[in-house]
């Protein structure tokens, strides 16, 4: 099984992860001004691979934020507190004192699915890192919908599914739990506002559908019961996160991750208790969700 598109690229040397996804892409400074066919050719890898890794670069905030906006508006970020002096960068970060806590982005999701035009992608880059565990998992969304059968498709592609901040975010959240943490993670009655999107939505440069659920954000199908819903999400939810459509980041500090949350869904693993982890995070604006 490969989900891979072939493209030569002549400014940047890519080289792919598994053969479903992701790519690692290096001959290229990220502090330096990128040229429009560098910046093309990263857009391609970006298309082909959901997720692009660039090693050793040692980014400021502000050169994150000028890498970010070379890719669209920076997204809105809610529920979390931002950096002081950069209200468009999240400080992902788990202390090494903060021992079975759980961490920021540790289940199954796309970011901020709940909000009308979801991020088009996520860029992480690694400040500190554990010496061993805290790897970030990605699952692949197109090759979740294309192995489903041509019924299942058929029924998905004329559902919508409604999302919402509730679980981690909403006044009673029993996702974080109340312990103590070096993150402040805003939890509020907006929180429990829902809001719904095709379960299919069609990435505009690949033209592939991908399915667009995830276990933290989609409550239930519209117009159907949560009870009902649930024994088809959780079967979409299964089926998404299947060993084979996925790829996992070792982090390195210097890594750069960049991913497409139109067809990928992560997972922050929390296998490194007594050690820190810090990462700047930052989103660039999508679209809303069409099928
Ligand atoms: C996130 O969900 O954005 C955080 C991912 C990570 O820390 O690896």
């Amino acid at each position: 099984m490969s989900a891979l598109a072939d493209h030569d690229y002549s400014h940047i040397n890519v080289t792919p992860l598994t053969g479903i996804m992701g790519a690692e892409i290096d001959g290229v400074d990220l502090t330096s001004g990128l040229s429009d066919a560098v910046v093309a050719e990263i857009e391609q890898a970006f298309a082909d691979h959901c997720v692009i890794i660039f090693r050793n670069q040692y980014l400021e905030p502000e050169d994150q934020k000028r890498f970010t906006r070379l890719f669209g508006e920076f997204g809105v970020e809610p529920y979390v507190k931002t950096m002081p002096e950069h209200p468009e960068v999240i400080e992902v970060i788990k202390e090494a004192t903060e021992i079975g806590v759980k961490n920021f982005g540790g289940n199954w999701h796309s970011d901020w699915s709940f909000q009308e035009a979801p991020p088009r992608a996520t860029i992480l880059h690694a400040k500190e890192v554990p010496p061993f565990g805290g790897d970030t998992m990605f699952a692949n969304m197109y090759m979740a919908f294309e192995t489903l059968s041509r019924g299942m498709q058929r029924m998905l592609e004329g559902m919508r599914v409604v999302h919402s901040a509730r679980r981690p975010y909403g006044v009673d959240n029993k996702l974080f739990g109340t312990a103590k943490r070096a993150m402040t993670i805003i939890n509020t009655e907006e929180a429990h506002a829902e809001l719904s999107h095709p379960a299919v939505r069609t990435v505009p440069q690949t033209g592939r559908k991908a399915l667009f659920i995830n276990p933290v954000y989609s409550i239930r199908f519209e117009d159907m019961t949560e009870a009902e819903s649930r024994p088809i999400l959780d079967f979409l939810n299964a089926h998404s996160t299947r060993a084979e459509f996925t790829c996992r980041v070792r982090w390195q500090p210097g890594t750069l991750t960049m991913w497409d949350n139109r067809c990928v869904q992560h997972n922050a693993m929390n296998d490194y208790d007594g050690f820190r982890r810090r990462l700047h995070r930052t989103t660039v604006a999508g679209a809303r969700p069409s099928l």
